[in-house]
């Protein structure tokens, strides 16, 4: 088993300036109307939440839930996984959806909302990917359109995971190295490594989440690090690694939500 990283796409501040336009959309487009907003389980939950909060009109919610199969990281067959609460007949819907690609699964959802007969149907979607779109459906709301790329964070999992980080990221497999691999225990932690200084620009990044097993200690985190970063292996001799603010032993063993912060040594006085 690999580990990953996430390198940011879309920053946390530039998704809720993005929401905030296009909850103005919204509240122009549907006025005092009373909008049911209909989420698509999972990936829709944060976007939803913020969105909402920033609708004016009354508001009703209700999720459907749908999954492709398929490996990680490409849909596959649809199942469904929760019906809809309350039958959205003669009212004005908004379906919510986290990330369009081929467009199978909201195409899917429409169809099934329309045969209900809402009053009036809309679709409002946080990421757009440009790539071939199979079914040609084209929502009416669109917060950003982004590269063919994989992406985690702000509701988007790979695997089930990473679905809690505030932002948009591209995930980055590394290859796992020797001396972890022996010691994996199944159960993954996540820890955020923050990059202080000109580490900063060696990494291109200020931060990056790195998945470990629950006995990698602060000694292999470091080598892991210098195998993942190779432009931070002239500078690990002279590293200082903190560890939630705090400086530690290297057979410390990090928790899960740990934050390690790295500096350059100090230069000058
Ligand atoms: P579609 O049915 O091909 O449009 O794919 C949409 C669904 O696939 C979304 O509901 C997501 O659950 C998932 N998905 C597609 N691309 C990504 C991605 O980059 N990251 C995480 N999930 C994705
Ligand atoms: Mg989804």
């Amino acid at each position: 088993m690999g580990h990953h990283t996430t390198k940011t796409l879309i920053s946390a501040e530039d998704i809720e300036t993005r929401i905030t336009e296009i909850a103005s959309e919204l509240n122009s487009r549907f006025s005092n109307k009373e909008l049911l907003v209909i989420g698509i389980l999972n990936g829709s939950i944060l976007f939803l939440a913020d969105l909402i909060r920033k609708l004016k009109m009354p508001i009703k919610i209700d999720m459907v839930g749908i999954s492709s199969y398929g490996n990680s990281t490409t849909s596959g067959q649809l199942e469904w996984t929760k019906e809809l609460s309350e039958s959205p007949a003669n009212q004005n819907v908004l379906i919510v959806e986290d990330i369009l690609e081929t467009g199978k699964t909201l195409q899917a959802v429409i169809e099934h909302v329309q045969s209900f007969k809402p009053r009036q149907l809309y679709s409002c979607v946080l990421l757009s990917k440009k790539c071939e779109k199979t079914f040609p459906i084209k929502p009416e709301f669109e917060c950003f359109e982004i590269g063919d790329e994989f992406v985690v964070g702000y509701g988007l999992d790979y695997a089930g995971n990473f679905r809690n980080l505030p932002y948009i990221g591209i995930l980055e497999e590394k290859s796992e190295s020797s001396h972890t691999s022996s010691e994996l225990t199944g159960n993954d932690l996540m820890i955020r490594i923050q990059f202080w200084s000109f580490y900063r620009d060696l990494v291109e990044s200020d931060s990056a989440d790195v998945v470990v097993t629950e006995k990698t200690s602060l000694e292999d985190i470091k080598n892991l690090i210098g195998q993942t970063w190779p432009q931070l292996q002239d500078h690990m001799n002279s590293m200082l690694i903190a560890v939630n603010n705090d400086y530690y032993e290297m057979s410390h063993v990090p928790r899960d939500g740990d934050i390690i912060s790295l500096f350059p040594p100090v230069q000058g006085g």
